[in-house]
């Protein structure tokens, strides 16, 4: 425990299981309040009972529960300095003969859901970089190595990816003069229900490419997130790539 975060409000999308869950739970052990959303609410309510936090439940592919989920936060919280666009979907699969649902998905979520997100979030961001505590704001988007790196059989998730990485950094060249920091986060391989969405012959073709690979832990990526959102207020971690060790691509 530590309070670096004290006095700060946080909203982890995607924070039902995985990277967004351990996300939050870190947050909250740093002193955040943190708010939690996700379309699975009996698992936000536990989780928000243990950590204190607010259990949002939205789908924010919709964009008018995204904006809610966001101005419930700020209302219901009193204010609004990190936002982990965390929520994702990993649909993989060659494009030729694809399932055009399995896309569509994947853009809804990946893209849209995180710009409605983002946009929303924004004047709540700004708003406490001018307004203590710590004069500073921050908003991590989840990208992916496939947001670093395109490969065959996942051309429309690394589309999604590499969206992201080009929105947050324009995002980024227009607020960082006014302290808030835009960021983004790129995971190899987690242990997560990430793949559990696959295709039965996608899920099985994957579990042999990550055979020997031992994989990150979601509390990985959570404590460099939590590194990236308490550096001083003169330092922003722009980008991280992180992969287990033993992942080459
Ligand atoms: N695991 C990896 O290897 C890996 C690698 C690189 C990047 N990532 C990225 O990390 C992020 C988190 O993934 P994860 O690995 O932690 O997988 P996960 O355990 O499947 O988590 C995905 C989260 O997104 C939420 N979600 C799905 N659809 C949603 C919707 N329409 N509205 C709101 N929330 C929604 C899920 O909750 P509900 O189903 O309850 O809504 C869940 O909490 C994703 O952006 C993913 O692309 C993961």
């Amino acid at each position: 425990m530590s309070n670096e975060l004290q006095g700060t409000v946080a909203l982890v999308t995607g924070a039902s299981s995985g990277i967004g869950e351990a996300t939050a739970r870190a947050l909250a052990a740093h002193g955040a309040t943190v708010a939690v959303a996700a379309r699975r609410k009996d698992r936000l309510d536990a989780l928000a009972g243990e950590i204190g936090g607010l259990a949002i439940e939205a789908d924010v592919t919709d964009r008018e529960q995204a904006i809610a989920t966001v101005e419930r936060t700020a209302s219901e919280l009193g204010r609004l300095d990190i936002v982990i666009n965390n929520a994702g979907v990993m649909l993989l699969g060659p494009i030729e003969n694809a399932p055009m649902e399995e896309w569509e998905r994947m853009v809804h979520l990946n893209v849209l859901g995180l710009l409605y997100t983002a946009h929303a979030a924004l004047p709540h961001l700004l708003k406490a970089a001018e307004i203590g505590p710590r004069r500073v704001a921050d908003i991590i988007n989840i990208s992916s190595v496939a947001g670093r790196v395109a490969r065959r059989g996942s051309g429309v998730y690394n589309l999604s990816k590499f969206g992201i990485g080009a929105f947050s950094e324009s995002l980024r060249q227009e607020v960082t003069g006014r302290h808030v920091r835009v960021a983004l986060v790129e995971p190899g391989a987690v242990s997560t229900e990430l793949t559990s969405h696959l295709r039965p012959e996608i899920r099985e073709q994957t579990a042999q490419r990550l055979a020997n690979i031992e994989r990150l832990h979601a509390d990985d990526i959570a404590d460099a997130i939590t590194y990236m959102v308490t550096r001083p207020r003169r330092m922003a971690v722009n980008e991280m790539l992180i992969r287990p060790t033993e992942q080459e691509m």
